[in-house]
C-alpha cells in the first residue's frame, strides 16, 4: 500500500476526487494517509475532516528560510512514511530539497493542456483567462510529475474540453475540473499506486 500525502491550499474539489475514488475502490494500491495545507481555514481541510483523514498546516511564511520549510515538510512527509505527494491545487513552490528527495514521486493537476498555458504566474482563474484571450477551441487538464521546472515535469495524462463561445473564465474552469481533473487525477493516482508508471529520458509509459 502506498500512503498518500495531498497537497492543497482552497477549496479542494481534487482533494475530494482522489477521497471518493478511494472510498470506491479506485485507488487500488493508494490510501490518502495525510491531507497537508499551506493555509488554515480552507474547505479543503472541511473535507479531510469529514473523511477522517489527518491534517496538518504547514505555511511558507512562518519559516524565515527555505531549508527551514523544506525540512519540516521533508520530516512530515518522512515521518507519516509517505510514498507519493500529489499536488492539489497547492499554491505554495515546493523547496527544491522535497522536488529532489521525492524525484518522480510528486504528482501535479494543472488545468490547461500543458506546454500551454503553464509556468510561473499561471495558477487559478489566471489559466482560463489566458487560454479564452488566445481564443484556443480546446483547453482541458494535465497530470504529471513535479521537477523543478514549474509545470515542466514529466507527461503523465491528458484530458481535452472544449472551450464553448460563450465562456467566462469561470466557466471553463469548472467544466475543466468536471469533465477532466476529477478523472484523470485519482487515475493517475491509482497507476502510480498500482506500479503502473515508467519514467524513462523524460518521459511517463504506462505499463497495462
Ligand atoms: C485546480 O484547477 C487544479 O487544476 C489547480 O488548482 C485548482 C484546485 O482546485 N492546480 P481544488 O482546490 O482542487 O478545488
Amino acid at each position: 500500500m502506498v500512503k498518500i500525502a495531498v497537497l492543497v491550499s482552497g477549496g479542494g474539489t481534487n482533494l475530494q476526487a482522489l477521497i471518493d475514488a478511494e472510498k470506491a475502490g479506485r485507488l487500488e494500491q493508494g490510501q490518502i494517509t495525510l491531507v497537508l495545507s499551506s493555509k488554515a481555514g480552507v474547505y479543503a481541510l472541511e473535507r479531510a475532516r469529514q473523511a477522517g483523514i489527518p491534517s496538518e498546516v504547514l505555511r511558507r511564511k512562518d519559516f524565515s528560510t527555505e531549508d527551514g520549510y523544506a525540512s519540516a515538510l521533508l520530516g512530515l512527509l518522512r515521518e507519516r512514511e509517505i510514498g507519493l505527494v500529489v499536488l492539489a491545487g497547492f499554491l505554495t513552490i515546493l523547496p527544491d530539497a522535497v522536488c529532489k528527495a521525492y524525484e518522480n514521486q510528486i504528482i501535479n493537476i494543472h488545468p490547461s493542456l500543458i506546454p500551454s498555458f503553464c509556468g510561473e504566474g499561471f495558477y487559478g482563474l489566471r489559466v482560463h483567462e489566458a487560454a479564452l484571450a488566445k481564443g484556443v477551441k480546446l483547453s482541458g487538464a494535465t497530470v504529471h510529475f513535479v521537477s523543478r521546472v514549474v509545470d515542466g515535469g514529466a507527461i503523465i495524462a491528458q484530458k481535452a474540453v472544449a472551450v464553448e463561445p460563450d465562456d467566462t473564465p469561470a466557466l471553463l474552469q469548472r467544466r475543466i475540473m468536471e469533465q477532466a481533473e476529477w478523472e484523470i487525477l485519482p487515475q493517475a493516482v491509482s497507476d502510480f499506486c498500482a506500479g503502473r508508471l515508467l519514467v524513462r529520458d523524460g518521459k511517463v509509459y504506462r505499463k497495462s
